[in-house]
């Protein structure tokens, strides 16, 4: 090419992008994913909307979803709404909805389908409040996995183990060879989901739902019920030397073979990944802690305050279809380690733990997430008594099961 012809070329890309520029809009988006292998998985969404000709423009919160959210929700009931949002799968965001501040998207779901691509179907009814649509659903995340580290047992000379009974067998091995044997971060949230997955690999699926969906508050005082808590006692008494405080740290521990395993939802793998590590290789993914292997059915929804700009509101719906297209769910999630919202995508690609999910899941062996089925103010109350019980050795099991039937029977 000549070099008259190259000036144009440049000039005539250069006044492209100019306009193309002049068109985009700058959408704020909020979320709570700063571990390396969320950063990889939120950068594929904004890639993705970028290329729509608008702009991501990234407000990730650190520490979680519990110092995340408040900040969400200030911001959108003080009248500083950000374009749009993260919230988990559930009722995080049914008094922001219900006090008008959040679009419908009802429209656009409808034309894009969305009740015929989304599975399973009961994640588009989270989104769905008196029949309107107000979120879209991104990916299904479960927490009911052990991640165990492939270094820490060969150090400690003991096989990997194939189930929770095994692991905790393991563990005075693995202290011996200066391991902790469980890696649990300190935030309020983990020592709770650490001990929901406890509930349906020692109890079983029909008591997991008998306490949270049906506030069964004798079940949670009975003696199935104290077998978790028993089981809450070894996990603490493994986890007392795991002194971190952010999950993906606790994972960390994992990835160096510091720790022997973590109980942790499958968002962990994003961060094995991005270590480069191999599953069955350096690590083993348990799921349903290798007793009784189901999945919950959780993860993130995106939701759109409603704004005044003209143009942002446009490019919330561009921002809303781009996060479910074909492409987008694929690269979003295999680096998140989630499952795709829709089951007519490629993932050849997906490593062995994700594959274990879409079996589990197309077996549909399944059960809800609490947070869809327990109010904030529930699973608050929740995060107290777990942090303190894990914190506090002399807080005995008895008394701690005592106080969790109380805060069932009072649940809404
Ligand atoms: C979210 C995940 C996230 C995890 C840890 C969960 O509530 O669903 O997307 O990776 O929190 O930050």
């Amino acid at each position: 090419m000549g070099l008259k012809k190259l000036a144009v070329g440049f000039a005539l890309s250069a006044s492209l992008f100019a306009m193309g520029a002049a068109h985009a809009t700058d959408l704020e988006v909020t979320h709570w994913w700063t571990s390396g292998g969320e950063a990889a998985a939120v950068a594929e969404f904004a890639k993705a909307f970028d290329a729509t000709g608008n702009h991501w423009v990234d407000a990730a919160i650190a520490g979680g979803g519990n110092v995340a959210r408040p900040v969400f929700i200030s911001r959108i009931t003080g009248g500083d709404p950000m374009g749009a949002t993260q919230f988990n799968h559930g009722r995080q965001a049914e008094e922001l909805v219900q006090a008008g501040l959040m679009r419908d998207f009802t429209d656009l779901a409808a034309k894009e389908k969305w009740a015929d691509i989304i599975q399973p179907k009961d994640l588009l009814e989270g989104c769905t409040i008196d029949g309107k649509v107000y979120c879209v659903p991104v990916n299904i995340h479960s927490w009911q996995w052990l991640w165990l580290s492939h270094k820490a047992f060969a150090d400690a000379g003991v096989p990997v183990p194939k189930n929770w009974d095994e692991f905790v067998a393991a563990a005075p091995a693995l202290e011996a060879a200066g391991k902790i044997p469980l890696a649990i971060g300190s935030q309020p949230w983990q020592t709770t989901g650490a001990f929901n997955v406890l509930i349906p690999a020692i109890a079983g699926k029909e008591v997991f739902l008998k306490v949270y969906k049906d506030k069964d508050a004798t079940v949670a005082a009975g003696p199935e019920m104290a077998k978790v808590f028993k089981a809450a006692d070894d996990a603490r008494k493994m986890s007392a030397k795991s002194n971190v405080q952010d999950w993906n740290q606790a994972t960390n521990l994992v990835i160096t073979g510091q720790a022997g395993g973590q109980i942790m939802g499958d968002w962990a793998q994003g961060d094995f990944q991005v270590a480069g590590q191999v599953a069955g290789k350096d690590y083993t993914c348990l799921p349903g802690l290798g007793v009784n292997e189901l999945i919950s059915v959780g993860g993130d929804a995106f939701y759109f305050p409603k704004l005044e700009d003209p143009e942002k509101t446009k490019a919330q719906e561009a921002l809303a279809s781009v996060m479910l297209s074909p492409g987008t769910q694929v690269a979003f999630n295999l680096k998140k380690g989630s499952l795709p919202v829709r089951g007519d995508v490629d993932l050849a690609t997906a490593n062995d733990c994700m594959k274990k999910g879409l079996e589990i899941l197309s077996k549909g062996n399944t059960i809800p997430d609490p947070p869809r089925l327990n109010s904030e103010d529930t699973n608050n109350q929740l995060n107290d008594l777990f942090v303190e019980f894990f914190k506090t050795p002399n807080l005995t099991p008895e008394e701690a099961q005592k106080r969790y039937a109380e805060i069932i029977a009072n649940a809404d």
